[in-house]
């Protein structure tokens, strides 16, 4: 299904160095579910009873982006995934589950300019997504397409 690959032309990936410096967009907790169609790639393989927490960050292109309504080429978005464990009263950030990222570049033609990609846990360079960005990514952004795909909102 040549279809649903990125075309050959299609970079992979970069990992989006210094991003915890980036400004911060917002945060969210993605409440324990056994429903696979909620989870992003790889959940079920750490345990998560208390869910997950997640933070995203943008770089000043995709703060551009936020703000006008029109990502420019290198906008680059992070979404920052932890397992939330229990630490007496407080559900805490504990050990982090992956990394998102979406880099808008006009080469990712099949998913909307977008580039997108799932770094595992700590690592830089162990990918979840590779030439399945369509249907693990795309297919659920395609539904902000009002947008260009960004679901968050950011709120100065
Ligand atoms: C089932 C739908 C769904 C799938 C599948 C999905 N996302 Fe998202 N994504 C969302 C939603 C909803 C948000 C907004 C979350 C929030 O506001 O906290 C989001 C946010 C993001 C953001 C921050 C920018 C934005 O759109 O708000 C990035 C980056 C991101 N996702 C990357 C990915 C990557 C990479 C994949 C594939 C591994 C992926 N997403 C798969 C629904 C999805």
């Amino acid at each position: 299904m040549i279809a649903t690959e990125n075309p050959p032309s299609a970079p992979e990936v970069p990992f989006p160095d210094g991003y915890r410096m980036w400004q911060h967009v917002s945060s969210a907790v993605l409440k324990p579910t056994n429903d696979p169609a909620a989870s992003t790639p790889k959940a079920d393989d750490l345990a998560a009873p208390h869910g997950l927490m997640s933070n995203i960050y943008a770089n000043e292109k995709a703060i551009e982006g936020y703000r006008t309504g029109d990502f420019p080429e290198g906008a680059v978005l992070v979404v920052d995934w932890f397992v939330l464990e229990e630490r007496g009263p407080m559900l805490a950030q504990g050990p982090r589950k992956s990394v998102n990222v979406m880099v808008r570049d006009a080469r990712y033609a099949e998913t909307g300019g977008w580039g997108f990609e799932d770094f595992n846990r700590d690592s830089r360079t162990e990918r979840n997504v590779g030439p399945k960005a369509v249907q693990m990514c795309f297919e659920c952004h395609t539904k902000a397409k009002d947008r260009e795909c960004v679901f968050s909102v950011l709120k100065p």
